[in-house]
């Protein structure tokens, strides 16, 4: 996003100090150190300060523990007239039976990777790289947001969301 708008500033979170360090090294190594922040913060703070015109969560809301906090945050942080664009797995919008190739490379990936890393916490979600629209939405009207939309873009391994106050 930064190298395709040179305007920007973008601050990006992972919980995973060695994630935030290869990034930090990237930015650095890509010129664009001045316009992008990395830090090690948990998503779901509740207490996450800033007032951001969009907010980005690909690929990575499946893999919280809590991601309707993780959306709570992220609609706190927004600025007046700010959005949350969410990236996920493109799953089929229901469990089906034999499940399709995406679907079930989604519940491997849960089982060796997307479960075990949220199951250590109580009050986890469990949710596991098969996201489906329709669990996003309830997420997302949990968080307290009015309204979910599909975007209309068109890529075989994922889907996109947008998400308004
Ligand atoms: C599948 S990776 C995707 C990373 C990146 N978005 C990408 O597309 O390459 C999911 C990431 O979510 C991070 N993560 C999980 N829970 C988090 C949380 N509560 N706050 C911040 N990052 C979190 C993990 O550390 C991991 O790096």
């Amino acid at each position: 996003m930064a190298g395709a708008y040179p305007k920007i500033t973008v601050d990006g979170f992972d919980l995973d100090p060695d994630v935030v360090a290869a990034a930090t090294q990237h930015a650095a190594e890509t010129g664009m150190a001045g316009r992008v922040r990395f830090a090690v913060v948990d998503a779901a703070d509740p207490d996450l300060p800033g007032a951001y015109d969009l907010v980005t969560i690909f690929e990575a809301l499946h893999d919280m523990a809590r991601p309707v906090d993780a959306l709570r945050a992220a609609r706190a942080m927004l600025a007046e007239d700010g959005s949350v664009v969410i990236a996920d797995e493109r799953v089929e919008d229901e469990f089906t039976a034999p499940a399709p190739d995406p679907d079930r490379r989604a519940y491997g990936w849960s089982v060796v990777s997307c479960l075990p890393s949220v199951m250590g916490d109580p009050e986890t979600a469990a949710t596991g790289a098969a996201l489906r629209p329709a669990t996003l939405a309830g997420y997302a009207e949990a968080a307290g947001f009015g309204r979910t939309e599909a975007l209309g873009v068109e890529d075989e391994d994922w889907r996109f969301y947008r998400l308004l106050p």
